[in-house]
């Protein structure tokens, strides 16, 4: 199948990451979301990350004038219309995501493939709110997009092969490495990630350690680049909680409830790092 023309629904942190490594790749790319805040503070990000590839020499200015060229504000859901591939990164909610997709189902062209980033949902039940869920994939990014190699990459019950051959072979073009999960709840990523997380902050909330006690630990002695706190407010504290809530509903096992800090962290709209507080708080 032949992609030019990719639209990228959702402009938070990990919809303009997409947005940028698939502009980088050559693609032309409508960068798409409900708030123009925060499509104007996506492409800011863009443009800031890209500038600082060419203070390292890692790019031209010419490159990025034409990566920039190449990538377009989008608030109208009718720019679909002229997709050939869709990659949905809203937020993670069912409801959100399912009517989302009804929607693009009727806008995109029948040859269009409908993507879906989404850490944990089934792809399946998200295929079945459109006519054509042998076009629909998990094609799962880690965060930071521009710096992570993998592409977790879900097949739903009907994803046909050739879709999934097509969404390989992009991965690959984007310079990423695929690797083909089954779709369960949480996917392998986050069914083997988040219960980590989920567990450093029950050993927060239970005083077991202080938060920087728990991050040092992991960081130093098993050598993760971050701690599991400060990995948790790098992710979202909401998307934290949303997948450890698919993961409890999905398996039924009470090994999975989110702890009941988390979800009082959330409450209080302290989300992470981008709400500026979370375990940690940020300028
Ligand atoms: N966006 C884009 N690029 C970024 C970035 C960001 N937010 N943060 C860092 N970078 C880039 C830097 O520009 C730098 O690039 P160059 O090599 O070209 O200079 C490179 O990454 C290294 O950055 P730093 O030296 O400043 O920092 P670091 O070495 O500490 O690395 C990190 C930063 C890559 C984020 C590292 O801390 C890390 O790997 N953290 C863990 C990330 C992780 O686990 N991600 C998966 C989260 S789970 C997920 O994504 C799935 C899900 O569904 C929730
Ligand atoms: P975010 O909160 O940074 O961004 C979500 C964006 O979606 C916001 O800009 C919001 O305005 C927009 N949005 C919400 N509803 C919309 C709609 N109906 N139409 C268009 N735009 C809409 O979230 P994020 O961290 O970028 O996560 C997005 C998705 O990616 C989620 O499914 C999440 O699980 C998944 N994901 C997140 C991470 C991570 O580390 N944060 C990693 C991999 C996958």
């Amino acid at each position: 199948m032949d992609v030019k023309t990719i639209m990228v629904i959702g402009a938070g942190q990990m919809g303009s990451g997409i947005a940028q490594v698939c502009a980088m790749a050559g693609y032309d790319v409508f960068l798409h979301d409900i708030s123009q805040q925060q499509i104007d503070k996506g492409l800011a990000n863009i443009e800031k990350l890209l500038s600082r590839q060419v203070e390292k020499g890692k790019m031209t200015e010419e490159e990025k004038a034409a990566t920039l060229g190449r990538l377009t504000p989008s608030n109208d859901l009718q720019n679909a219309a002229k997709a050939d591939l869709v990659i949905e990164a809203v937020v993670e909610n069912m409801d959100v995501k399912t009517k989302l997709f009804a929607e693009l189902d009727q806008i995109a062209p029948t040859h269009t493939i409908l993507a879906t980033n989404t850490s944990s949902l089934p792809i399946t039940e998200i295929a079945a709110a459109t006519k054509r869920p042998e076009k629909v994939i998990g094609m799962h990014f880690m965060n930071p997009v521009p710096v992570m190699k993998l592409v977790e990459i879900i097949r739903g019950l009907a994803t046909a092969d050739e879709v999934y051959e097509t969404i390989e072979a992009i991965t690959r073009k984007l310079n990423k490495v695929p690797v083909e999960v089954n779709d369960f709840p949480g996917f392998i990523s986050n069914r083997v990630l988040m219960p980590m997380i989920n567990e450093a902050i029950y050993a927060l909330y239970e005083g077991v350690a202080t938060k920087e006690a728990i991050d040092e630990v992991m960081k130093l002695g098993m050598n993760h680049p971050m701690g599991p706190l400060t990995l948790a407010d790098f992710i979202g504290l909401d998307t934290c909680l949303y997948i450890m809530e698919t993961l409890h509903e999905g398996f039924g096992d009470d090994k999975y409830r989110p702890c009941p800090l988390l979800r009082k962290y959330v409450k209080a709209g302290w989300l992470g790092r981008k709400t500026g507080r979370g375990f940690y708080t940020y300028e």
